[in-house]
């Protein structure tokens, strides 16, 4: 092989490897820099991240999503759907990038698609996001189909799982993380 092709491949397949989209397996604090020791947000189970640089046990990400209007403190999974990839404290310091910005439904509201940066722990990430889901859908067999049948994920909207569910978390054995992951999962499998 040519040299500049040898070179050309290699590349490709690090900026590939680079490229590869994990997903959060469990609520992960955010942090400003490196040096913080306090947490300054949380991104939510199954939310799809690119690693960028790695440091001191530390992960510097970038995520795609959605912001609603002029609050980049909350980003959303998809366009106009309440589905919460990472929320983040007044305080925080992270990098928000707008790649284009569309009205939606009949109110016109303003949102805007972007890509946001900050530094993770460098744990609690899978690139197997089936075998996350097929845990999840584990869970709300098991949880949900207990006292009534289990009911469909497409039965209600992405908007309309997490009241449905915060009402029966309780009556469930389901811890707060599990709740997350559950809320996660049908927000993410419901009717369109
Ligand atoms: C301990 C029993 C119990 C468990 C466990 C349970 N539910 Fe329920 N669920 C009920 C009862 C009783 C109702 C009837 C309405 C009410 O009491 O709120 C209901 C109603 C519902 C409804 C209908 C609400 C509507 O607006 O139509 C949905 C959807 C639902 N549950 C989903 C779930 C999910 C999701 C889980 C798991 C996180 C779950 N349930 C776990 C007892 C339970």
């Amino acid at each position: 092989m040519k040299k500049r092709y040898l070179f050309l491949s290699l590349f490709l397949l690090a900026s590939f490897v680079q490229a590869k989209t994990q997903y959060v397996t469990k609520t992960l604090p955010t942090y400003s820099t490196t040096e913080d020791a306090k947490a300054s947000g949380k991104i939510l189970p199954t939310t799809p991240l690119e690693v960028i640089k790695t440091q001191d046990g530390k992960a510097f990400v970038k995520l795609t999503g959605w912001n609603k209007g002029k609050m980049t403190r909350i980003l959303y999974f998809s366009k106009g759907e309440r589905i919460i990839s990472a929320a983040f404290s007044k305080k925080a310091k992270y990098e928000v990038k707008v790649l284009k910005t569309e009205e939606v439904g009949t109110k016109k509201d303003q949102w805007s698609n972007v890509t946001i940066t900050t530094w993770i722990d460098n744990k609690e990430l899978t690139d197997d996001l089936n075998a996350l889901y097929s845990k999840a859908a584990n869970l709300y067999e098991k949880n949900c189909g207990l006292c009534h049948a289990k009911h469909p994920t497409k039965e209600f909207s992405a908007n309309q799982w997490p009241a449905v569910i915060k009402g029966m978390i309780p009556r469930t054995p389901l811890s707060k993380e599990e709740g997350l992951l559950v809320t996660q999962y049908a927000q993410k499998h419901a009717k369109k």
